[in-house]
């Protein structure tokens, strides 16, 4: 259909990039990004008045995206040649052909394109070997500064990698070690590599890649002074089997943030103040990180002890998806683990039927703070057990003062 469409407005249209190298791969892939040989903005206006369907424009990269009703996304791209000013910043577009397309992009697998139009539909452009190189499994750039361009490539590299089982080819990971020792990672804004990284946390074996990237000296070169170890090795494993069941708890839950404190863990001032600025990181993340690194292993002795829950509430309260993670990191037998989310369950859906109205107008009881505690009292005794009658306790609290 979008092929017919191109041969309404008389131009070459193509699906490009991960699209057609999963299909080569035999592995589904719902993002499809094309490009046109023209202007991809008027042709994507054109589909979405066909289709009555949503385009969003995005007039400085000459692209565009529809938005279908269920979901379905595709991106829309002017077959382009990008320049560069400087060295990893955003490129400069200029209108041109498939060819030149390609070869901009990042590795030969993800440089093939498919015809659209009906005249020659389903014709495979491969200029750079791409085919081949994806049978063997083989990573490789394009040209020699390809990392240069966009040294997020980099960290693109691995994921790719990883995911697939393949293999960086030689002289490009020579490119690769190169670029890196030339300090071109630390010219992209943390914005980039924090969107590059975040792909790999979302990956089937994300510790797979976090091992690369330490590997090839990418991970430090990221966050200084991160050294991945056995034992991180480990954390890291733990957290990612149970973010699954955190997940249900906390509907504000940031993976990437739970594996920065795990990457954190031994910082000094200075390094985390510069991760801080580059990343972005909210004050809040660092509030907590500095409030809870005391904490984490008392806590941890606590759950393996199981002292009760209002013990344990009294050093962690209700805590941070990224505290409960880190926690949980430390935690490798099941029955701690399930002591510890049964703690979480119980800190999050416990609630008080007593009110401090009730307090103050039946009990008189005046001082605010004085409401607080006995609540809070309270609040941990229905922890440890939430059938108490509160009533009852409430009473037991106040006699026990009066008397
Ligand atoms: N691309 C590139 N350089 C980058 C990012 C992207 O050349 N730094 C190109 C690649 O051709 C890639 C396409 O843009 O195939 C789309 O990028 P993206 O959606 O990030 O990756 P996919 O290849 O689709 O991979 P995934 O399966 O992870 O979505």
């Amino acid at each position: 259909l979008l092929g017919t469409y191109g041969d309404d407005c008389d131009i070459p249209i193509y699906v490009v990039g991960g699209f057609v190298r999963d299909l080569f791969l035999g592995i589904e892939n719902f993002d499809i990004d094309l490009v046109v040989e023209g202007n991809g903005m008027e042709f994507a206006k054109y589909v979405a008045k066909q289709l009555d369907v949503k385009v969003v424009e995005h007039e400085k990269f000459l692209t565009a995206s529809l938005f279908f009703k269920d979901g379905f996304r595709i991106d829309v791209a002017t077959a382009r040649t990008e320049y560069y000013d400087k060295p990893a910043e955003l490129p400069k577009v200029d209108i041109s052909t498939i060819k030149k397309d390609l070869y901009r992009r990042d590795f030969t697998i993800n440089a093939m394109a498919i015809k659209l139009n009906s005249k020659e539909f389903g014709m495979l452009y491969d200029f750079f070997g791409s085919r081949k190189d994806l049978e063997e499994g083989i990573i490789r750039v394009l040209h020699k500064l390809s990392f240069v361009e966009d040294p997020t490539r980099m960290v693109r590299a691995v994921r790719f990698e990883q995911r697939f089982d393949f293999r960086i080819e030689d002289e490009t990971l020579e490119i690769l070690k190169e670029t890196l020792e030339g300090g071109y990672l630390e010219r992209v804004t943390g914005q980039r590599i924090r969107q590059e990284l975040e792909k790999i946390l979302q990956e089937k074996d994300p510790v797979k890649g976090i091992k690369r990237l330490s590997e090839l000296n990418i991970l430090n070169r990221i966050f200084p002074k991160t050294y991945f170890t056995v034992l991180m090795e480990k954390k890291l494993k733990n957290m990612f089997l149970v973010f699954k069941r955190l997940k249900n708890i906390y509907s504000k839950n940031n993976i990437f943030y739970a594996v920065l404190r795990i990457f954190l863990e031994f910082y000094d001032v200075e390094t985390l103040k510069s991760v801080m600025q580059r990343y972005g990181l909210p004050k809040k993340f660092v509030e907590e990180l500095k409030k809870m690194e005391k904490r984490i292993i008392p806590v941890i002795e606590m759950i393996k002890m199981r002292i009760k829950f209002s013990d344990i509430y009294k050093i962690l309260g209700k805590p941070v998806f990224e505290t409960a993670a880190h926690i949980l990191a430390y935690l490798d037998d099941e029955d701690s683990k399930n002591y510890f989310f049964e703690y979480l369950e119980r800190v999050f859906t416990v609630k008080l039927n007593l009110s401090g109205n009730v307090l103050k107008e039946k009990f008189k009881i005046k001082s605010s703070p004085e409401i607080g505690k006995i609540m809070g009292e309270i609040f941990c005794m229905k922890l440890d057990n939430p059938y108490i009658n509160e009533m009852e306790k409430l009473k037991e609290i106040l006699g026990g003062r009066n008397g």
